[in-house]
């Protein structure tokens, strides 16, 4: 008979430091004690990207805090828990390492079970925290540091249909942005600027439409925009948003074709489910025009899209006090020798991607 579960989360995998508390009953109903996200994004704005290294020092300045915050949210001491989970790959290994030490040294002065988590799962688990959706599911995750298509088949078991060959969604727009001087983060700037823009003025590739496989490629549509830039006089603002809302529909026209054969393979396997669902994770699951093709994709395979509220979509460490949850409850805990990974792909098993690296 499972027993109820408590679990301290750390999550420091690049620039959120981040504690949370989550609860697990017997009949796996999970519960969120308490939830702290520290965002770093200002520390690295002047630097256009995430410094590793300020990351992994602000990690160690915040966190200590920001536990005994999460704890005090969630009304328990050390000693009422069962777990610390915290994530160990993929990710900065500086921030990894900051996380992970505070979560063993907990466990070991309190005697309680320690949880090495993979980020990828915490994100690929979210909806059961958030919905209570049960496995199997589509999963797409498109992030600063992640995109990838992803079958959840089960609690541990993942088939990964695609994923990136270059760069990360989030990185094409924060890309886009630092090119065109919107800031950072650049996604939401892209997102503000293109509302106004006209999507059909500039012509961008929409990259790998019409291919076999999943996989993602976003490389091209960056130079493209350069060189758009490049060939105008002077860029105004008009240019600008023009520029903005081209590249936003270009990449959602190729987005929503790589979850075309993603559907159409997912539906081929599950063929047994009658409403299939695509769950979308990641801080580029807030781009509002992303949401409006996702819907009409759905609406033409039939599946239920899910998606998370945003501060569960982005990085947390509720989804990894979840995880470590779900897998205390199986008897399952890593030993306090366990190493970070900067690279952990959640499907061992899928086609190795050239040039994909951490984010495979
Ligand atoms: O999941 P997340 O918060 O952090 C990690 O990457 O781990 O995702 C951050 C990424 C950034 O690249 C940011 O530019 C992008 O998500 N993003 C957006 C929007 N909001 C955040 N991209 C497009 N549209 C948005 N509204
Ligand atoms: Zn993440």
């Amino acid at each position: 008979m499972a027993k109820c579960l408590t679990v301290l989360g750390i999550e420091s995998s690049c620039d959120e430091t981040a504690a949370a508390v989550v609860r697990l009953s017997a009949d796996g109903t999970p519960k969120t004690l308490s939830n702290i996200v520290l965002s770093q994004t200002a520390d690295h704005a002047i630097f256009g990207g995430v410094v590793p290294e300020l990351a992994a020092r602000a990690h160690i300045t915040h966190m200590d805090a920001l536990i005994k915050q999460a704890m005090q949210d969630a009304g328990l001491t050390f000693d009422q828990l069962d777990g610390v989970a915290a994530t160990a790959g993929p990710g900065l290994v500086g921030g990894l390492l900051v996380g992970m030490m505070t979560a063993k040294s907990i466990a070991m002065a309190h005697d309680l079970s320690f949880l090495g988590i993979n980020h990828l799962e915490g994100h690929a688990l979210t909806p059961g925290l958030t919905e209570g959706l049960a496995p199997p599911y589509l999963l797409l995750l498109v992030s600063g540091g992640h995109t990838q298509i992803v079958s959840v088949e089960a609690v541990g078991e993942y088939i990964r249909y695609g994923t990136t060959i270059d760069d990360a969604l989030g990185e094409a727009f924060d890309k886009t942005a630092k090119l065109l001087n919107l800031g950072y983060p650049g996604g939401p700037a892209v997102e503000r600027a293109a509302q106004s823009g006209d999507a059909t003025r500039f012509k961008f590739p929409k990259p790998l439409k019409g291919k076999p496989n999943c996989n993602f490629s976003f490389s091209g549509l960056k130079t493209a925009v350069r060189q758009k830039a490049q060939g105008l006089e002077k860029v105004n603002d008009k240019d600008v948003a023009d520029i903005c809302a081209g590249f936003q529909a270009a990449v959602v026209g190729s987005v929503t074709d790589r979850l075309n054969n993603a559907m159409i393979q997912f539906s081929q396997q599950h063929s047994n489910l009658s409403e299939p669902v695509l769950v979308v994770a990641g801080g580029v699951a807030a781009n509002q025009h992303l949401r409006a093709g996702l819907q009409d994709i759905c609406q033409q395979h039939r599946f239920r899209l899910i998606v998370p509220p945003v501060n569960l979509c982005t990085d947390n460490a509720a989804m990894i006090a979840y995880v470590g949850a779900l897998r205390l409850q199986r008897g399952d805990v890593d030993e306090l020798d366990m190493s970070v990974r900067a690279r952990w792909p959640l499907d061992p098993q899928g086609t190795p991607v050239p040039f994909a690296g951490v984010k495979a």
